[in-house]
């Protein structure tokens, strides 16, 4: 393990100290399902006076962002590779968090695994708690249905606005990239904790 990786099979569900997880108290931004991670790193380096951790559930796609972490010597990331939802309620403190962000996540189209999706009632509560007063939130999908379902459920936890990216906007992610260069639509909810 690297010390800015953490297994939460090995430390335990404990909830972190991030003052103590980045030796400093700069803001930090959580991204949910970093993939091969794009915004992570770009954003890491981007905006050095932030901390980021990012949460991804697939072990190879986390090894693959530790790889690049570790290569780029970025010390203002930490990623934790396990559900985001059991992360979020068992290890992140209340007001802990200034942005979470979240791009095409899995959209899980069947009706009977939909309760898995990361935009659902629990969660949305779990993201509320963790956001500091002011803090924002961002959902990206390409997938009409999981937005139709994820706007109104948003919106009765946070003050959201629904936004279409721009063609000029530049993508955020890799499935943004590949999806936007194949002419699919993208639906975007933004959303403030007040
Ligand atoms: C479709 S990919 C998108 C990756 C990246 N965000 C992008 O836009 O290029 C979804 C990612 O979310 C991860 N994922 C799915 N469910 C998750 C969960 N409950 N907690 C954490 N990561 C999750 C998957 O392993 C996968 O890497």
């Amino acid at each position: 393990m690297n010390e800015f990786a953490i297994d939460p099979r090995e430390s335990g569900f404990t909830r972190l100290d991030l003052h103590q997880l980045f030796g400093n108290d700069r803001p930090v931004v959580l991204e949910i399902g970093s993939g091969k991670g794009r915004f992570l790193l770009s954003s890491a380096v981007e905006r050095p006076d932030h901390n980021f951790i990012g949460i991804e559930k697939s072990l190879h796609y986390h090894r693959v962002i530790r790889e690049r972490v570790k290569k780029r010597a970025l010390t203002n990331i930490r990623l934790i590779n396990h559900d985001a939802f059991l992360v979020m309620r068992d290890m992140l403190p209340d007001a802990s968090i200034a942005e979470i962000h979240v791009y095409f996540p899995d959209p899980w189209p069947r009706q009977r695994y939909q309760k898995r999706r990361i935009i659902r009632s629990e969660a949305l509560s779990e993201m509320r708690r963790v956001l500091v007063a002011g803090g924002v939130g961002i959902f990206v999908t390409d997938h009409k249905d999981y937005y139709e379902a994820a706007a109104p459920a948003i919106a009765a936890w946070f003050p959201s606005e629904a936004r279409i990216p721009g063609p000029d906007d530049p993508p955020r992610t890799n499935y943004e990239a590949k999806y936007r260069a194949e002419g699919r639509a993208i639906y975007e909810v933004r959303f403030r904790r007040d």
